[in-house]
């Protein structure tokens, strides 16, 4: 069993989302469970109003619901301390910190590296302004050089995520062509992972 958290130090930075599309990803590979630690139950909700390819579990029934699942992904609230960061490293396997390109994450996330040290931790940057637009490319650089390990995979901003939110389905079933290239996005940060985990 491979557990995947997903977390950070900001709200409203794409964490569900993630952890929604990972999951997504994951159900196509093997048994998969999305575990919703956050009070707000936003990943609940968002399977309750639809269909997703996995099950979704409230963190008070995790135990049984997880048992013989290939992959577990975690959403959690945003956790602003980096002590409690540390602690969800140690009990996964990888924890993914999504992170917008705007100079404001830029610092604390370079902190959050500083005090994470060789956890098991991979930033993601995500809701990446479309081309022409290079903020995605230009953080990437920042965060590679300031020794921050990050995600080769960027996710660019569309509306089909909150689209899909909306409808209760993966972005990758609404039916339209921009949103299946964002699916791509997802696609090619789980062949990332994948390629970590061999
Ligand atoms: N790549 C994207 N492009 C455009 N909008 C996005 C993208 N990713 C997420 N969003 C939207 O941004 C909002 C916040 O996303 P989400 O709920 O996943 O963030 P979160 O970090 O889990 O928030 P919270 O801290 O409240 O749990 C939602 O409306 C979501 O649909
Ligand atoms: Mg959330």
């Amino acid at each position: 069993m491979k557990i995947l958290t997903v977390t950070g130090y900001k709200g409203g930075v794409a964490k569900s989302t993630t952890a929604v599309h990972l999951a997504t990803y994951f159900s196509d590979i093997g048994k998969t469970v999305l575990v919703d630690g956050d009070p707000n139950r936003t990943s609940v909700g968002w399977a309750n109003r639809g269909t997703l390819p996995f099950t979704v579990a409230d963190e008070r029934q995790a135990m049984k619901v997880i048992s013989g699942a290939d992959y577990v992904v975690i959403d959690t609230p945003a956790r602003p301390n980096s002590d409690d960061l540390k602690e969800l490293a140690k009990g996964c396997d990888l924890l993914v910190l999504p992170t917008a390109p705007d100079v404001l994450s830029l610092q604390p996330m370079l902190e959050t590296a500083k005090d994470l040290g060789s956890a098991n931790y991979r930033a993601l940057l995500v809701i990446v302004p479309p081309y022409p637009n290079r903020e995605g490319e230009v953080m990437l650089h920042d965060l590679l050089s300031g020794g921050v390990p990050v995600f080769k995979a960027m996710i660019r901003r569309t509306t089909g995520f909150p689209k899909a939110a909306l409808a209760g389905i993966p972005i990758r079933d609404l039916n339209d062509s921009r949103a299946k290239i964002a699916w791509a996005d997802y696609q090619a940060l789980g062949d990332e992972i994948m390629e970590l985990w061999q």
